[in-house]
């Protein structure tokens, strides 16, 4: 990579930040599309980000990826937010352009093509149980609903959190049925029998640690399981989806499919998704 008086920058803005995938993979997308710019992990902290925000003007950024904990609070300090970002709530991409920033939300949609990536698993029709309601399970939730899935059970640890959910995307997707169920083993048990996918949004895992009921144990030996959560190795839950043969996949297809959405935005051109997705394999 050459850095020179034209290079454009963008970047990433978040709290903590060092950790982050995204420079090592949006810069190997930008560097074999052969295109001078460069991606930079900016440590942003809460009091700082309408500053940070106000920079991506004054300093010419072309865009920048929003990541926890500005998702949401990113949205006052632009000037137009995109449907699918207002459906979910959140923005993890903003673009530049001519002075004015969008805000638009790629983790639905890199979800959904994950999902047809690592599983060649189409939503449409099919029953899928959510585990958790933060702002990862709204990106899936649009998504899942967008792409016609029949019916959609939210199982959250504060079940307050599910029911919302529940009542507020039922008023918004007619066509898909919602439920809202706590998080206990008989209230879950019919609908893992009949998920044709379980996907955790939560961060259960990270550090090896597991759910307190049986999850994978219940599903049928046909369903698919998407874990948003990666880690070096085999998170407990992704261990016995493997123990017990069924398809499944952690979240780097995810962050490969977000970013590769956000790449299109920024530069017009799709990036190379098998570079993305090489840089970052465990
Ligand atoms: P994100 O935006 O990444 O989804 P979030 O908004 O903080 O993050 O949401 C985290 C989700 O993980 C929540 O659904 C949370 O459950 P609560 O609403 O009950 O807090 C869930 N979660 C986090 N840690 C958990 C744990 N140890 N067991 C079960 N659920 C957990």
């Amino acid at each position: 990579m050459q850095l020179n008086g034209t290079t454009k920058v963008l970047g990433i803005f978040g709290d903590p930040i060092a950790h982050s995938l995204s420079p090592r993979m949006q810069n190997a997308a930008i560097e074999a599309a052969d295109i001078n710019a460069v991606f930079v992990p900016f440590h942003v902290r809460k009091v700082e980000l309408e500053a940070a925000v106000a920079a991506i003007r004054s300093l010419g950024l072309i865009g920048v990826n929003v990541t926890v904990p500005h998702k949401e609070a990113v949205m006052p300090f632009l000037d137009e937010i995109d449907n699918e970002a207002k459906l979910i709530g959140a923005v993890n991409t903003i673009v530049h352009l001519d002075g004015r920033l969008i805000g638009h939300n790629t983790d639905g949609r890199g979800f959904l093509d994950s999902l047809q990536s690592d599983l060649s698993f189409q939503p449409a029709g099919k029953n899928v149980l959510l585990l958790g309601a933060g702002g990862a399970a709204r990106a899936a939730i649009v998504a899942l609903a967008q792409a016609t899935a029949a019916r959609i059970t939210i199982s959250n640890r504060t079940f307050g959190k599910a029911e919302e959910l529940r009542a507020e995307f039922s008023g918004l997707f007619p066509d898909t049925e919602f439920v809202a169920e706590p998080f206990e083993v008989e209230r879950l048990q019919p609908h893992l029998a009949s998920a044709d996918l379980l996907v955790n949004t939560t961060v259960v895992g990270l550090h090896g640690e597991n759910f307190s009921l049986p999850l994978i144990e219940s599903l049928s030996t046909s369903a698919f399981f998407y874990d948003m959560v990666y880690a070096p190795g085999l998170t407990p839950l992704q261990q016995a989806a493997s123990d017990r043969g069924l398809a499944f996949a952690d979240g780097r297809g995810m962050l490969v499919g977000q970013g590769g959405i956000a790449f299109q935005l920024w530069f017009g051109v799709s990036p190379a998704s098998d570079i993305m997705r090489s840089v970052i394999a465990k």
